[in-house]
Parts: C-alpha cells; sequence; structure tokens
C-alpha cells in the first residue's frame, strides 16, 4: 500500500480569507495576519490515520507529503491523565490532564517545530530563525539539528539557564535580549530580510498551529469524544488556536457531531493582554506594559495571533482567566502532590484557573474537563514550594528526623 499522503490544499488567512498556494514558503497573509494550512478533508476517513503513537499518526491533516519526510523525535502521543484527587478537592466530576511535559525537549513546543520544520525541508529551507521566550527556541533547534539544517534562536536575557543550554547543546546560534519576546521578534524579523533565514515566529507561519492541533486529535481519541471544556496557558496562541482548529476540523470531518469544548486561555496577571482584550470586548489587544511573571512561557507582551485567541474564546461560548503567580506554584505543587505530575508553572497556572473558573459557577460541577500541562517543571527549577531539605550523616539521623 503505497504511503498515504497529505491532503494540503491552500493557505487562507482566517481574518481575510485570501488564499495562497501551499507549495511555496510564505510566512503571512498580505493584510499582516496568521495564515492557516486549509485540506481537502472530504477524503479522510478514521482509517486513513496512521497506525503510530505519535503525532504523525495524523499525517492525512497535516501538511507534509509523505510519511518518509516527517521529522520524528518521538513528539506527541502523550498520556491524557485521569485525575480523581483533584477532582475530589475541586468537586468537578470529571478532570484530565493531557501532559505534554513527556514530549522531546520536554513541552508541547516539540509539536509545532516537528511539523514547522519537517514542511521547511521540504520546501528547500535551509535556515530557521525564531525569537523565544525560551521552549519554542529549544525545540526549534533539536528538529533542525535532526533536519540537518540551521537554526538560530533570539531570547529574553532572563529565559531559565537550562532552556538556553539546551538550545546550545543541540546547536542552534543563540543571542540574547535584555527584553522580552516582542524586542526578540523585532530583531528577528529584521534580521532575516539580511542573512536569509526563515522567520517561524509564533503565528508568523503556518506550520507550527498544525502541529499543536494534534493536540485536538489525540485528545478526541484518548478521550473518546470531546470534553466540556479544555484549560490552556497562552502567551502566543498557537496552543489555544491549535486546539480550536482541531476542534472545528473534527466536526467538518464528520468524526464529532456533539458540541465542541468551551476554551479557557490562561495568562499571568502579570501580563494578560488578551484577558484583559477579552474582559474588554475587543477583537484584539494592546502591548502589555512591564511583563511580569514566573511563568517564561505566558510573558508575551503582545501576540500576533490575539485575534484568532479572542475568537475561538468567544466562538467556544468559553473565557479569559488570568492568574496570579502564587497561583501558578500552588497549582505546580498540587499537580505534583495529589496526582504525582510535574508540571511547569505555565501547567500549573491552569489549575489556578479551574480554581477560579469553578468558584465563579463557569465550570459546572458535573462537566468533563482536561487541563494541559504544557511542560516540565524541570526547565524551570526555581523551587515552586518553600523547600527546605537537611542534610544528613547518618542513617541514625535520618530516623530520629523521621520521627514525629
Ligand atoms: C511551557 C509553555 N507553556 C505555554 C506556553 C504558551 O504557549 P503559546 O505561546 O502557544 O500560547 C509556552 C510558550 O512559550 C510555553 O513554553
Amino acid at each position: 500500500m503505497p504511503p498515504p499522503l497529505s491532503n494540503l490544499a491552500r493557505l487562507e488567512c482566517p481574518t481575510c480569507h485570501k488564499t495562497y498556494e501551499a507549495s511555496a514558503p510564505r510566512n503571512v497573509c498580505d493584510c499582516g495576519r496568521p495564515l492557516f494550512a486549509r485540506y481537502d478533508l472530504g477524503g479522510v476517513t478514521r482509517e486513513s490515520l496512521l497506525p503510530r503513537r505519535d503525532l504523525w499518526r495524523y499525517l492525512p491533516v497535516l501538511p507534509i507529503s509523505s510519511e518518509d519526510h516527517a521529522l520524528t523525535l518521538g513528539e506527541g502521543g502523550t498520556p491524557l491523565l485521569h485525575c480523581p484527587a483533584i477532582e475530589k478537592t475541586y468537586g468537578v466530576s470529571r478532570v484530565f490532564v493531557k501532559d505534554e511535559a513527556a514530549n522531546p525537549t520536554g513541552t508541547f513546543k516539540a509539536r509545532g517545530m516537528a511539523v514547522a520544520v519537517s514542511r521547511a525541508k521540504e520546501l528547500g529551507l535551509t535556515r530557521l530563525a525564531v525569537p523565544s521566550a525560551g521552549n519554542a527556541g529549544s525545540a526549534l533547534a533539536a528538529y533542525a539539528a535532526k533536519a540537518g539544517i540551521e537554526s538560530l534562536v533570539v531570547a529574553p536575557k532572563d529565559t531559565p539557564l537550562s532552556i538556553l543550554q539546551e538550545t546550545v547543546l543541540f546547536g542552534a546560534r543563540l543571542f540574547l535580549v535584555d527584553g522580552t519576546i516582542t524586542q526578540a521578534g523585532d530583531i528577528v524579523k529584521a534580521a532575516c530580510k539580511e542573512t536569509g533565514h526563515f522567520n517561524v515566529a509564533t503565528m508568523y507561519e503556518p506550520y507550527r498551529v498544525e502541529g499543536k492541533k494534534t493536540m485536538g486529535y489525540e485528545l478526541f481519541e484518548q478521550l473518546g469524544g470531546l470534553p466540556d471544556w479544555v484549560v490552556f496557558p497562552t502567551g502566543g496562541g498557537t496552543g489555544v488556536v491549535g486546539l480550536w482548529k482541531a476542534f472545528q476540523e473534527l466536526k467538518e470531518l464528520g468524526w464529532h457531531d456533539g458540541p465542541l469544548p468551551k476554551i479557557a486561555f490562561v495568562q499571568a496577571k502579570g501580563c494578560a493582554p488578551i484577558v484583559k482584550a477579552f474582559k474588554d470586548g475587543k477583537e484584539g489587544s494592546e502591548l502589555w506594559k512591564n511583563p511580569v511573571t514566573i511563568a517564561p512561557g505566558l510573558r508575551v507582551p503582545k501576540a500576533l495571533g490575539d485575534t484568532l485567541v479572542l475568537k475561538a474564546a468567544r466562538e467556544s461560548r468559553g473565557t479569559g482567566v488570568a492568574v496570579e503567580d502564587e497561583a501558578m506554584r500552588a497549582g505546580v505543587s498540587e499537580f505534583a502532590r495529589l496526582e504525582g505530575i510535574g508540571a511547569c508553572y505555565e501547567g500549573g497556572a491552569t489549575l489556578g484557573a479551574l480554581r477560579q473558573l469553578v468558584e465563579g459557577g463557569t465550570v459546572k460541577r458535573d462537566d468533563t474537563v482536561v487541563l494541559f500541562n504544557t511542560g516540565t517543571p524541570l526547565k524551570n527549577p526555581r523551587a515552586p514550594v518553600g523547600m527546605k531539605v537537611a542534610t544528613v550523616e547518618s542513617s541514625k539521623e535520618l530516623v530520629g528526623r523521621l520521627e514525629p
């Protein structure tokens, strides 16, 4: 049997609906907005999915022309963990965590880069660049290494050292800026014009979202349907936009005919431009001045995909929630102690959001809720709870210390 081919048809701007050939590299629409990959979904059946555990199972709805061109480090196929202790604590009947920490480079960013770099290589690109809050940069570095192409990463200088080290380990050229991802983004955009690098910044090319959307397909298969709510930490918005695209495709494919999940996107109280726009009833967000949060992935003062995040939240009848850093720390700690799940601060934010949503009566007690832990805690090793660890010199001392 020949390998299944992608059903990629064209690129389309979901805002102004202008279309483009998908056969050449392209960043954004002429209107300056992000582009989506569109497919001929007519012939796509569940039987045409590949018998694989990773995200390439969904090749018929991905932009890569054949399985041979799929660069893989084992991305996707992450566990959906049932969380009975969280259900009991929060009084919600069904809670699951989609644990994205299991991805290569430890975050869901691997999904986007696996697909974007595979497609870039297929289109003949040899030099890719990204401005990053950290995790997208190290994921690009890993997949570029696998592809045998060059990667350039520009990140804020206070990005956790472990993420920067990982980026360098995978062979990227790394530069730091005294600022946020916004300054890094301006520098990369201008530099690409001179160096010939292709810019794979968040929502500034169409294929990272395609990788992210596989979270939605997996969730549908793992749960045997779709939940009432998904709760997702949001900086640049690829996660939320990818999930919403997946849910709409599942409907278009005829695989799901019930209501679609409501999307709760979660930002940090110290950097919540899209939540503010949601509450103010605006279509786009304003640049957030002095963004401060312990979650680097949420320190995005202005996102190119803000209008699409707002659209996903509104169309799904969902909401936006801002969470204090302390609630993220508490969330990380609760995930760990109640469920044995190692969560990053961004993931911890979803539990802080769940508390607000339950207390405010937005999430109902008989709802099914899926929280997304987007990464491992090990890449940002600031202790989430006050950690007092004693040194012992003997078993006698150890046993003595264990006595109540
Ligand atoms: C661990 C983690 N979670 C969540 C996010 C936010 O994702 P997005 O920018 O797709 O909204 C990021 C982004 O860097 C991240 O690194």
